[in-house]
């Protein structure tokens, strides 16, 4: 489909997020990078800026082709973009002091044109450090807040607008207005995208792009690659269609009968499970540091897959492979933080990259994002628990499961425990791998929590304590490895959190809850829960959620009830300086 709107990438975490809102108000729309020449976007209805990390005062910061602005067609800039134009159209833009992120109020001061039917003081979403402090000539200042003296500017006669706060996100509660008003009255939009109702066409693409040969998968079990799987088998019937799960050891409580069922209920009749955990189990016996099994579980996965491809002849001119790649993976500036990573064990396979290069592929869902692909998952009649699964790493629970050759104390500070287990973290665009501060008791608020985490170097996390079976003083990090007792272990304390928190409704309120064990208690309860519920967009940053107090309670007693658990914590850091998962 040709898009009415492109969103120009600056360089921004909301990119994608404003091209989805567009698409929920019923317009097509794709991203695409922000130096794309005007000629390149001929035909468009409008375009949006989105913001980014840069300042355009910075050499190399992300610009636009200046043909846009004196082409007639609209522009809203948000944030940096809003930065951008007032730049290149002769305004000025200031260099911030202190910045302003969170919350602000914004004064409606000018013409309604993107703020029709918005009225009065705006709860509106900030996060800057540079601001736009005259905007250019035949501009208009729009809105302001108490720091920002031109929040929202515009041409009504250029049809250029631009806003500093960001109206894509939910903490904006007019956005989607101003969004609407943006495509609808000034772009001229009409409604033309509905993704349930694009079923029959991609249906009739893989039969073109299949034609006589047939498709072989290998499925996860995510929403992604079995929604792709089901619109295969929709398209060609289940003889042609081919799917592999391959059973790690590593997945969580029940995963593979799920999984089995699931593909029976959609009429999957060349499913098969490929039972690999002892091969995995027994690569990954000594493996403490966290890359190193990331890597030996990548290399199992090549392993596996080049048997499975070699004994089902997958590679004979009459297949191709599917694969339920979506549209933020297909472009550069997507995905998630770890796209490297998950996708390292599809890349080397080098029976699976032939096929690549040959075109042999076909991915069914590289228009649609996530959302979307739900939409057409409850169209195709697919089980809401499959639809409304949270986000689950390829590595699966192995990387949940902290490991260690060492032996070592907490150590007393402050108002808190050193743990000396140390679990990756990303500051900046670096790794780190630090300790843990378990705090004796909880900070009052997030702020408390992001300036205690703020004021350390010496750790990448902190946590709360809920309880630990003996003070912390008689607790040890002993030698522990991956072994099959730890894995269900994990396994257990993992599905008895999953299961309280889909019957206390918690689960809808979070977008992933990692349970970890870490090895840390005494010799008859060798190991301890680390329990990680995070609130994200995409996972590239996340805000750690308090659990209820009650839940909390209840998820405690029952963890401490399993086998070999002598503790259980919650962490209590967002996403920087820790990373969602702890490795
Ligand atoms: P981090 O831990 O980097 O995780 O904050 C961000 C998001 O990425 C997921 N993740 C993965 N997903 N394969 C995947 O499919 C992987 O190897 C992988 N590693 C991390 C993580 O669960 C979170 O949602």
């Amino acid at each position: 489909m040709q898009p009415q709107i492109t969103v120009l990438d600056a360089g921004g975490q909301y990119c994608h997020l404003i091209a989805r809102k567009v698409r929920e108000l019923g317009v097509y729309a794709e991203v695409a990078a922000s130096e794309t020449p005007a000629a390149a976007l001929a035909g468009r209805k409008g375009i949006i800026i989105s913001g980014g990390p840069s300042s355009v005062y910075d050499s190399g910061s992300p610009t636009i082709d200046p043909a846009l602005l004196a082409a007639g067609i609209p522009v809203l800039g948000i944030c940096y973009g809003q930065q951008l134009i007032a730049h290149m159209l002769g305004g000025t833009v200031s260099k911030g002091e202190r910045g302003e992120y969170g919350f602000a109020q914004l004064d409606l001061a000018g013409e309604e044109t993107i703020f029709l039917g918005v009225s009065g003081r705006q709860q509106v979403w900030m996060s800057h450090r540079d601001l736009v402090t005259v905007p250019p000539a035949g501009f208009d200042v729009l809105a302001r807040t108490d720091t920002c003296p031109v929040a929202a500017m515009g041409s009504a006669a250029q049809k250029i607008f631009g806003v500093q706060f960001h109206p894509e996100v939910a903490h904006t509660p007019s956005g989607k207005t101003i969004l609407s008003n943006f495509l609808f009255e000034i772009c001229g939009c009409e409604k033309d995208w509905d993704p349930a109702g694009q079923i029959l066409a991609v249906e009739e693409h893989i039969r073109q792009v299949a034609a006589h040969r047939n498709i072989f998968f290998f499925v996860s079990g995510g929403v992604d690659s079995t929604v792709a799987y089901t619109l295969c088998l929709k398209a060609l019937g289940p003889e042609r269609v081919h799917g592999t799960y391959v059973d790690t050891g590593m997945m969580r409580e029940g995963e593979t009968e799920f999984v089995r069922e699931n593909f029976a209920r959609l009429g999957a009749r060349a499913f098969q499970v490929v039972d690999a955990r002892q091969d995995f189990l027994g690569a990954l016996a000594g493996a403490t540091e966290p890359e190193r099994k990331r890597h030996i579980i990548g290399e199992k996965f090549v392993e596996v897959q080049e048997k499975i491809l070699d004994s089902e002849h997958y590679l004979d001119g009459q297949w191709i492979l599917g694969q339920g790649t979506i549209y933020p993976d297909t472009i550069e500036s997507g995905g998630s933080a770890k796209a490297d990573l998950i996708k390292t064990h599809h890349n080397r396979v080098e029976g699976i990259q032939k096929l690549i290069e040959a075109g042999r592929i076909i991915e069914p869902l590289t228009q649609f994002y996530k959302d979307e692909v739900r939409a057409i998952g409850r169209q195709l009649g697919l089980a809401p628990e499959l639809l409304e699964r949270h986000p689950f790493p390829g590595p699966g629970l192995a990387i949940r499961c902290l490991c260690t050759d060492e032996i070592a104390a907490p150590q007393r500070t402050g108002n808190g425990w050193i743990i000396p287990v140390s679990s990756v973290g990303v500051q900046g665009d670096s790794r780190t791998y630090k300790p843990v501060l378990a705090l004796d008791a909880p900070p009052s608020s997030e702020e408390d929590a992001a300036a205690i985490i703020n004021s350390r170097t010496d750790v990448n996390r902190i946590v709360g304590t809920a309880v630990t079976c003996r003070p912390m003083s008689a607790l040890r990090i002993a030698p522990a490895h991956l072994t099959a007792d730890r894995m269900d272990r994990l396994r257990r304390v993992d599905a008895i959190v999953r299961n309280l928190c889909v019957n206390s409704g918690f689960e809808k309120e979070i977008w992933q809850f990692p349970v970890v064990l870490i090895p840390l208690g005494i010799p008859a309860r060798p190991d301890s829960v680390v329990l990680r519920p995070v609130d994200s967009v995409d996972g590239m940053t996340a805000r750690a959620v308090r659990i209820p107090a009650e839940l909390l309670g209840t998820m405690t007693r029952m963890l401490m009830e399993v086998e070999g658990i002598a503790g259980v914590f919650y962490d209590l850091t967002n996403k920087p300086p820790g990373t969602i998962e702890w490795e």
